[in-house]
């Protein structure tokens, strides 16, 4: 059986994977430091007996045996690194590092959880790999855009120098079970506020688009883009090509929520792209991957969760 570490595991995206590779057959290590996270996400998982969680820090040294580490510890939401800027910093910059030196040292496969981030408010779309994005490097969203570019870099450094197994993912806007309500991000603040009757927030006029992956899907190109031939040394994009308007977002979770809320409109956001979609067509011909929830069915699964969580919820402005 092969120990896998997933860093991060008990984050929102952390969580589905661990239990995916639990169902795989895997021996998992999830190791959280509850920055963003929460015990809550994996405590269907503790009674499991290949599952094991250490509550640790990936910035400072730590033991553990590991034969892939899937890195994906980060605070990932703009509220989320906005409040911890230097965390962010740290944890893709010197976490990476050290776990980079651990999968060398152990020669463990690796997979790096970058972001659809890394191209900044891109200039070209949709957003293929290759493409060296248009990133504001002192902006406010700095600390996450510039950090998983570094972290992008050290594990290309790792493939290059040492030929570590090493791969980056590039992941577009997940939604879905386990996401933090108060993270200011689209689909969860829609829900919570649909599910409340109250006002939908929209920052602009609403036109500025997006496209949302299902977490299944995405859990789905992590594994394959860590396990199957010919994928070190690769950067990949995963996510849903299905772009929309943020304003038809807010109406589709008002219509499936039934709520009675009114769309309210505030300034935008600083450094906020007004377009992203990913190209996917490479993880489709090397992994073989792709979506398959619809957004009706992913935002339907992920209403059913957020209302039974309501009531332990704070209330959403
Ligand atoms: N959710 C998305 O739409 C999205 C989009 C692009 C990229 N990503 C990337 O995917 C990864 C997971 O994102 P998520 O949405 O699950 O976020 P999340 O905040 O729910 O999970 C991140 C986890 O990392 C943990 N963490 C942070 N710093 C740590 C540290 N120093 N040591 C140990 N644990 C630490 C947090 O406690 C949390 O449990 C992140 O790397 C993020 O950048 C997510």
């Amino acid at each position: 059986m092969k120990r896998i570490v997933v860093t991060g595991g008990a984050g929102f995206i952390g969580s589905h994977l661990c239990a995916r590779l639990l169902e795989d057959g895997y021996s998992v290590l999830c190791v959280d430091n509850l920055l963003t996270g929460s015990e809550r996400n994996i405590e269907p998982l503790r009674n499991h007996p290949h599952f094991s969680y250490l509550q640790q820090d990936v910035t400072v040294p730590f033991d553990f045996e590991a034969d892939a580490i899937f890195h994906l510890a980060s605070p990932a939401s703009p509220v989320g690194y906005m409040e911890h800027p230097l965390e962010t910093i740290m944890v893709n910059s010197q976490g990476t590092y050290r776990l980079l030196e651990q999968a060398r040292s152990q020669k463990a496969m690796f997979l790096f959880a970058s972001t659809s981030e890394a191209y900044g408010d891109p200039l070209v779309h949709p957003q293929r790999e290759d493409y060296w994005g248009n990133v504001n490097p002192i902006g406010p969203r700095a600390c996450y855009d510039e950090s998983k570019r570094l972290g992008e870099t050290l594990t290309m450094e790792f493939y290059r120098q040492f030929q570590l197994n090493a791969r980056i993912v590039r992941i577009f806007n997940t939604y879905g079970p386990n996401s933090q309500a108060d993270d200011g991000r689209m689909i969860p603040n829609f829900i919570t506020q649909a599910l409340q009757n109250k006002p939908l927030t929209i920052y602009g006029d609403g036109s500025q688009t997006r496209s949302i992956c299902y977490v299944s899907d995405l859990v789905d190109g992590l594994v394959r883009a860590m396990f199957q031939p010919n994928t070190a040394g690769e950067v990949f994009n995963l996510g849903n090509t299905d772009e929309q308007s943020v304003l038809e977002y807010a109406q589709l979770i008002i219509q499936l929520c039934q709520a009675s809320s009114p769309i309210l409109f505030e300034p935008e956001r600083i450094d906020d792209p007004e377009r992203r979609r990913p190209d996917i067509a490479k993880a489709q011909r090397v992994l073989g991957w792709q979506f398959h929830v619809s957004k009706e069915e992913g935002l339907r699964k992920t209403i059913e969760w957020f209302s039974k969580q309501l009531p332990h919820l704070t209330t959403i402005a």
